[in-house]
């Protein structure tokens, strides 16, 4: 890192009263990786769903963490409908496709709005990170909600992330809000493994493709920014149709382009760390 950066860096910490040594490990897990973008509605979820997926078909033991206190995506996605079970001291993950899953929306009503203040929030995000009984995970993916808030201070601050994964679409107003996300985790001390250029463009029936939000903008920020460029996503409906249906693209599909995607970014993930 450049001293000057390091320096903003270890000034920030200091500031914030945070030794890096003081962020806990999320219990039973090897590494922790979050999917963000200080954006809303750019395919966080859906990416955070499949790189999941994509990890377990590679061998991995997986979690998934549903950190969107205010809009958790995880039960619709993974078509889960159950309510975890307890023993008073520790909740259980809920076990599907050999992913072991945990969200807020598993234990509230579906169509109930959470109206939480912050710390409530926040202190459901430690619970989830301590008092479930994560089993032999070599990853936890954290679906993290738009936006620098409460959950991604907690997280930053207290619970040890080993890399973070940026989501963007290619639209300038997603652009802004990303750099702002870049910078946060940046001044946090969190290493950002790279940006992801989500809906980056569409292939019709003609054969064309077609970059409907403008074109290589997540790869000039990720350059900007001196981040890894990782890869980019089409457009494509049965993204969307699969996570409706509980079963996401890459368990319903494993043979499409866009599951290949996901494939390859898992080998170089795992690569990375194991
Ligand atoms: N590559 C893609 N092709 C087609 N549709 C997609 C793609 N990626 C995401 N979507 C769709 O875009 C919508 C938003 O995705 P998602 O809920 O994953 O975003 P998000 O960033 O998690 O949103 P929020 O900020 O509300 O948490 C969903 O309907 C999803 O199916
Ligand atoms: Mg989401």
């Amino acid at each position: 890192m450049p001293k000057e950066k390091q320096e903003l860096s270890d000034a920030m910490r200091r500031k914030l009263s945070v030794k890096s040594t003081e962020k806990k490990p999320i219990n039973g897990t090897k590494f922790t990786i979050a999917i963000s973008s200080a954006k809303g509605g750019v395919g966080k979820s859906t990416f955070a769903t499949n790189l999941a997926l994509a990890l377990k078909k590679i061998g991995c033991k997986v979690g998934i963490l549903d950190a969107d206190i205010y809009g958790p995506s995880i039960p619709k996605m993974f078509g889960i409908n159950e309510k975890p079970k307890s023993d008073g001291q520790k909740l259980e993950p809920i076990i599907k496709y050999d992913i072991q899953c945990m969200s807020i929306g598993f234990l509230t009503d579906e169509k109930t709005p959470m109206i939480w203040r912050g710390p409530m929030v926040t202190s459901a995000i430690k619970t989830f990170a301590q008092k479930v009984n994560w089993r032999d995970l070599d990853f936890i993916i954290v679906d993290m909600p738009p936006g620098t808030g409460d959950t991604q201070l907690t997280f930053s601050q207290g619970i040890e992330i080993n890399g973070a994964i940026i989501v963007s679409t290619p639209q300038e107003v997603a652009l802004l809000d990303v750099k702002r996300g870049i910078k946060m985790f940046d001044k946090l001390g969190v290493k950002i493994l790279g940006l992801i250029d989500n809906m980056s463009s569409f292939t019709g029936d003609d054969g064309k493709k077609y970059a409907i939000f403008g074109e290589g903008g997540v790869k000039r920020t990720a350059e900007e920014f001196n981040k890894k460029f990782l890869a980019e996503i089409p457009i494509n409906p049965e993204v969307g149709k699969s996570g409706d249906q509980g079963k996401p693209i890459v368990e319903s599909y494993p043979e499409n382009e866009i599951s290949q995607i996901y494939l390859d970014l898992a080998k170089k993930i795992k690569s990375i760390y194991l």
